[in-house]
């Protein structure tokens, strides 16, 4: 099969179940306590930039957006991104990713920021976030804190702690 095979929806609530079964699959247990989670449980993600990859009525693949602040910035959080193991290697999640940095630009975020495989996101056009501008609530290998700028300066305005923004905005 090919990547053009499947269809490439927004995510809708129905998705749900299926898409925690392949992030279980694809991250098991431990995922609730990597840092990304910890800003995700801040509050819901935005459904409308998120996306899946449908074969038939199964979902292949998947990935979720959510807006966060730091500093005076603000930016989407990509992830997680998951494709099941069936249909991995063959361009899916390069779509997805795609489709995400698109829909961000059309939501004017200033940039897109994740923590992942520099080698795998490197040539979807990310980069690492300068040492020191940027943490997360929770322990995270700066080197795999990656962004996207869509706008000139905006991954310089991401400073000090990455939040959920509904979070950041409760707090202030
Ligand atoms: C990472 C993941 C989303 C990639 O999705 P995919 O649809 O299989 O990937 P694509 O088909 O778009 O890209 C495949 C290419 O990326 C490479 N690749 C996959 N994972 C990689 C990684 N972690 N680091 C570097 N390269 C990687 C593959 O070797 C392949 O290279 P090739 O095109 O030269 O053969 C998928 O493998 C997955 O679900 N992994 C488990 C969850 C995960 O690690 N998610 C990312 C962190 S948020």
């Amino acid at each position: 099969m090919k990547a053009t095979d499947f269809a490439y929806l927004q995510e809708q609530a129905a998705h749900d179940p299926q898409i925690d079964e392949i992030n279980e699959e694809a991250f098991g247990p431990g995922r609730y306590t990597r840092a990304a989670y910890r800003i995700r449980e801040g509050g819901p993600h935005a459904r409308a930039l998120s996306f899946v990859a449908m074969h038939g009525e199964t979902v292949a693949g998947s990935v979720r957006m959510t807006w966060v602040v730091a500093g005076k910035g603000r930016a989407l959080l990509l992830g997680p991104l998951a494709v099941r193991p069936e249909w991995k290697n063959i361009g899916i999640g390069r779509r997805l990713v795609a489709m995400a940095l698109e829909a961000a630009a059309k939501a004017d975020a200033g940039s897109v920021v994740l923590v992942g495989d520099e080698p795998y996101y490197g040539p979807l056009g990310f980069q690492r976030v300068p040492r020191g501008q940027l943490s997360m609530p929770g322990p995270v290998d700066l080197n795999r804190l990656l962004a996207h700028e869509i706008e000139a300066g905006a991954v310089a305005a991401l400073t000090g702690i990455l939040d959920h923004e509904n979070r950041a905005r409760a707090a202030a």
